[in-house]
């Protein structure tokens, strides 16, 4: 009874060590000037419906969070990297990556803005309207033509999408082509 009581302790000190770990994490990515948002779940689906994607097709996710939309194009088949800034998160992802036993995703602690992202078929990103139009130009620059490019929350000023879903008045997903 008494190691029952002992290894119960000791795996509620450490979910609870987990849970405060996560949360300082959480707390000081806050303070980045692009924090740690995730796309909302009921809407991972209609981000891979208006990709169109094909099995094989090379997927970035440009500041790839906890790894969400990237598995979910990954189950779909589709060839997934993922830059982050915070090793948490990369970590995390990778973790998650493994545990579903997928062998064509995995997440790097890069700074998006120094990645090579110029073999890829589609890029999506969810930042904010300022990192958005950082991008504009680099994309347009970089990416070859036919390279399918999909924004979540916020549009790419200036350019005319291909195709958007209007999921709620403010949630919309953009999708533009090179
Ligand atoms: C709004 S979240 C989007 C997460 C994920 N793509 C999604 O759709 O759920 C933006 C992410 O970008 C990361 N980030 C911020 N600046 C970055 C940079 N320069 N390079 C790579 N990742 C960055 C943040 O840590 C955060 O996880």
């Amino acid at each position: 009874m008494e190691i029952l009581y002992t290894s119960l302790s000791i795996f509620v000190i450490l979910i609870t060590f987990l849970y405060f770990f996560y949360f300082l994490v959480y707390i000081r990515n806050a303070f980045r000037k692009l924090p740690f948002v995730p796309i909302k779940k009921a809407d991972m689906k209609r981000v891979t419906e208006i990709a169109g994607a094909r099995e094989g097709d090379i997927l970035y996710d440009l500041g790839s969070g906890d790894g969400r939309m990237l598995i979910e194009f990954a189950k779909k088949g589709l060839r997934c990297t993922g830059f982050e800034l915070s090793a948490f998160y990369v970590a995390l992802t990778n973790l998650k990556v493994r545990i579903r036993g997928l062998k064509n995703c995995r997440a790097e602690k890069k700074d998006m803005f120094e990645a090579d992202i110029s073999d890829a078929d589609i890029v999506y990103f969810y930042l904010t309207q300022d990192f958005t139009m950082m991008f504009e130009e680099r994309l347009y620059k970089t990416l070859k033509k036919g390279t399918k490019v999909i924004t979540y929350v916020f549009p790419i000023d200036g350019l005319t999408p291909k195709k958007m879903i209007d999921i709620d008045g403010k949630r919309k997903v953009f999708l533009y082509e090179v």
